[in-house]
């Protein structure tokens, strides 16, 4: 089912918390919303679950509103962080949980229990108890009984927070997997940027009860529409300079575009930014992060920093205090408009 927001508001103790949201996810998309702690995540994922009162606006669900319907009629599930599981219930009391409030028959939940733990990759484990399970099975059997209310839309609050980097992908897959078998609508509520570039067909970065920008990852990575944006991905570069007949020139690289005239910054990552050997910029510094290395040259235009591998730098014999030559290999980047000239 698509989903439709339109300039959401909700207020929680009387406090705007969020401020006039958009969103629109077509049939069986899968996006992230990503965003600082306490931007309205989890805000926004409870109003779309019609768990929280809504101030003003609109959600619709395939073009009909769901505004006055409660939470169960809205074909949604919603798994929290904290997986809200019953620890001394057997996993197949969990999963069956949904469908014996919707009083279907106990042969036919059994069935469907044993299909959703294969799912899941949880077979056999029925008459296990939820406490004596691991982190990454309980949240298995959320998802499993995230589903077995047969969502069109599911929702998905940071279930993979607390796993180690391992499961975490390995249950990243799992969802992923079972989106696209199913293709559910999925929304997945994240810290990771990482996770959110692998899984999302759109992000949406939220900051203070917002959207900042809401694009495919390729985009809000490498043209993100603010700073704010940009840095929410990773450092970033900002090299001044003007576009004067479709040229950018600055004293550290020209590019072509079609902006019009005026003064710019153009947002340059620091993974485009190559050191040779040779110049007169200055190393100021060179922190060793594994297979790559960041370092920090000084440029008549400020600090700049470039993120290289760490064997290439050492075979150019390039060392803190030493020289070296700055070279720009993405030209085709992001770029800010700046007021009043310098
Ligand atoms: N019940 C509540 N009453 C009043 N304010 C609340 C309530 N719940 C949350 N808030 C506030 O609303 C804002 C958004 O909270 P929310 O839980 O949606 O953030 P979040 O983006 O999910 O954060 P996190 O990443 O830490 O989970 C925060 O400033 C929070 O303090
Ligand atoms: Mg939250």
């Amino acid at each position: 089912m698509s989903l439709t927001i339109e300039n959401l508001k909700v207020a929680l103790q009387k406090k705007e918390i969020l401020h006039g949201i958009s969103l629109y996810m077509e049939e069986g998309e899968f996006i992230s919303l990503l965003g600082p702690s306490g931007c309205g995540k989890t805000t926004l994922l409870k109003s779309i679950a019609g768990l929280l009162k809504i101030g003003q606006g609109d959600i619709l669900v395939h073009n009909t509103s769901v505004v006055e319907m409660p939470p169960e009629k809205r074909g949604m599930v919603i798994v929290f962080q904290d997986l809200r599981l019953f620890p001394h219930m057997t996993v197949e009391r969990n999963i069956g949980f949904p469908m014996e409030i919707q009083k279907v028959p106990k042969d036919v939940r059994k069935e469907r229990v044993k299909r959703l733990l294969e799912e899941v990759q949880l077979s056999g484990f029925e008459n296990r108890r939820v406490k004596d399970m691991s982190g990454g099975q309980k949240q298995r059997v959320a998802l499993a009984r995230a589903l077995a209310a047969d969502p069109e839309i599911l929702l998905l609050d940071e279930p993979f927070s607390g796993l180690d980097e391992h499961l975490r992908l390995e249950m990243g897959n799992l969802v992923k997997k079972l989106h696209q078998e199913r293709n559910i609508t999925t929304i997945l509520v994240t810290h990771e940027k990482r996770e959110a570039l692998q899984m999302s067909d759109r992000i949406a970065l939220m900051s203070g009860g917002q959207i900042l920008q809401y694009d495919t990852p390729k985009n809000i990575f490498r043209k993100p529409a603010s700073k704010e944006a940009a840095e929410y991905f990773g450092k970033a570069n900002y090299v001044k300079g003007r576009v004067e007949n479709h040229r950018f020139c600055s004293r550290l690289f020209e590019a072509d575009t079609d902006l019009e005239d005026g003064d710019y910054e153009a947002m340059v990552r620091p993974l485009s930014v190559r050191l040779e050997k040779g110049g007169t910029d200055t190393i100021l510094n060179i922190t060793f992060m594994g297979e790559m290395a960041e370092v920090e040259i000084e440029t008549p235009e400020g600090s700049v920093l470039s993120h290289m591998p760490s064997l290439r730098l050492e075979e150019l014999e390039l060392e803190q205090g030493g020289q070296a030559r700055i070279i720009i290999e993405e030209k085709e980047t992001a770029w800010f408009r700046r007021e009043g000239g310098d």
